[in-house]
């Protein structure tokens, strides 16, 4: 049922304040004031380390994630796709706990990479939407998205739940270790529980996202840059376009421009730039006026501080609400999405379920 919606990827990309929400409520306690893990949960003052194992967009809410356990709870994490990793056959020292995201909870490689860290890693989690699925059974924790069903092939509101979930994962891993103090954990909390509102807020963009993506259905190529949080996110934005309107989109860390990539910069190439107003803005903008001195066309994603600082000479501003810089990633999933869902409707292609892809990749 698509609930009044023309495809299911709409219905879903709606769906998410109401489900982010029903994660929420999973894990606060009653007055929202505390992280409550279900089981027996995990203990991150004994771990010292952490393996995040995923594909596609599961593996760019890991790289999201390991931003988090690094900058807020002080834990190196390593992340890898899981069709690299389990042939790969890393080594995995005592201390450490290996975790595993998947929606389906059945994608093969990322199984089989959980196969391969049984009896060698201290604790074997998973962040999965489906829970009586091969690798939620097979975890030590299994920790549930509360997605509900996700059937457009595109991963939509799969992915801000993972996200929420992992984003409260790095909390409680933070509190665990004393590397947040339980001012600012409240204070973090507290923006949480009013990310829905937040998020429901910037769909009265979607008018613009509408806009835009039918400028960027005449691209033959998009580019997608971000920095810090934002880079995953540029990742997810270039799988999400390519996937349901077949455009080609590659996404670099903002940095990395240099390095290469902007030899493609043409006039004809859209340049899609994640950036909210947060500590590495001004990185970004001195990135992005790089391309615009090379005629490149400009595509600000970012929120109205940020456009009101930077966004002279741009192509097209889409303006997202302000939010503490921590839940940003959860928040410009939503402009990757849209610009994605539009663009597609623009060319006509089959937004649910897009050519040569499944929902589940259950063969490696
Ligand atoms: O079910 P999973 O989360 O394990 O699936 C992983 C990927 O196959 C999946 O995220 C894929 O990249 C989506 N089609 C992305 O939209």
């Amino acid at each position: 049922d698509k609930a009044g919606h023309k495809h299911f990827m709409s219905k879903e990309i709606s769906e998410q304040p109401m489900v982010i929400s029903n994660a929420l409520n999973f894990y606060l306690n009653k007055e929202g004031t505390d992280i409550v893990l279900p089981g027996k949960g995990l203990d991150f003052s004994k771990i010292d380390r952490m393996v995040m194992v995923a594909c596609g967009t599961a593996s760019y809410a890991c790289l999201t994630a390991k931003y988090w356990f690094e900058q807020i709870a002080n834990l190196p994490v390593e992340v890898d796709v899981a069709s690299e990793f389990r042939y790969r056959e890393p080594p995995i020292e005592p201390g450490t706990a290996a975790l595993f995201v998947s929606q389906s909870g059945e994608t093969a490689d990322t199984l089989a990479a959980l196969r391969y860290c049984e009896g060698k890693a201290d604790k074997i989690v998973s962040v999965v939407n489906v829970d009586e699925s091969s690798i939620s059974r097979e975890s030590d924790l299994a920790l549930p998205i509360h997605a509900g069903t996700e059937i457009g092939v595109a991963s939509t509101k799969a992915f801000t739940c993972q996200l929420t979930v992992l984003l409260l994962l790095a909390l409680k891993a933070a509190r665990a270790r004393g590397a947040i103090s339980a001012e600012d954990f409240a204070d973090k909390l507290s923006s949480l529980r009013a990310l829905p509102g937040i998020f429901n807020h910037a769909f009265e963009n979607n008018a613009d996202f509408k806009k835009s993506a039918r400028r960027l259905a005449e691209a033959e190529s998009v580019l997608f840059l971000g920095r810090g949080l934002m880079y995953p996110l540029a990742l997810e934005g270039a799988l999400k376009l390519k996937e349901i309107s077949y455009i080609h989109a590659e996404a670099y860390a903002s940095g990395e421009l240099k390095h290469g990539p902007i030899a493609l910069i043409d006039k004809k190439m859209p340049v899609v730039v994640m950036a909210p107003r947060d500590g590495l803005f001004d990185k970004t903008v001195s990135n992005m006026q790089e391309v615009m001195a090379r005629g490149g066309k400009v595509m600000l994603i970012t929120d109205t501080a940020g456009a009101e600082e930077a966004g002279d000479g741009v192509w097209q501003s889409l303006i997202l609400p302000q939010v503490d810089p921590i839940l940003t990633p959860i928040l410009y999933a939503l402009p990757a999405q849209l610009l994605a869902y539009h663009t597609a409707i623009a060319k006509g292609t089959d937004v649910d379920q897009p050519r040569n892809l499944a929902k589940s990749v259950t063969v490696e």
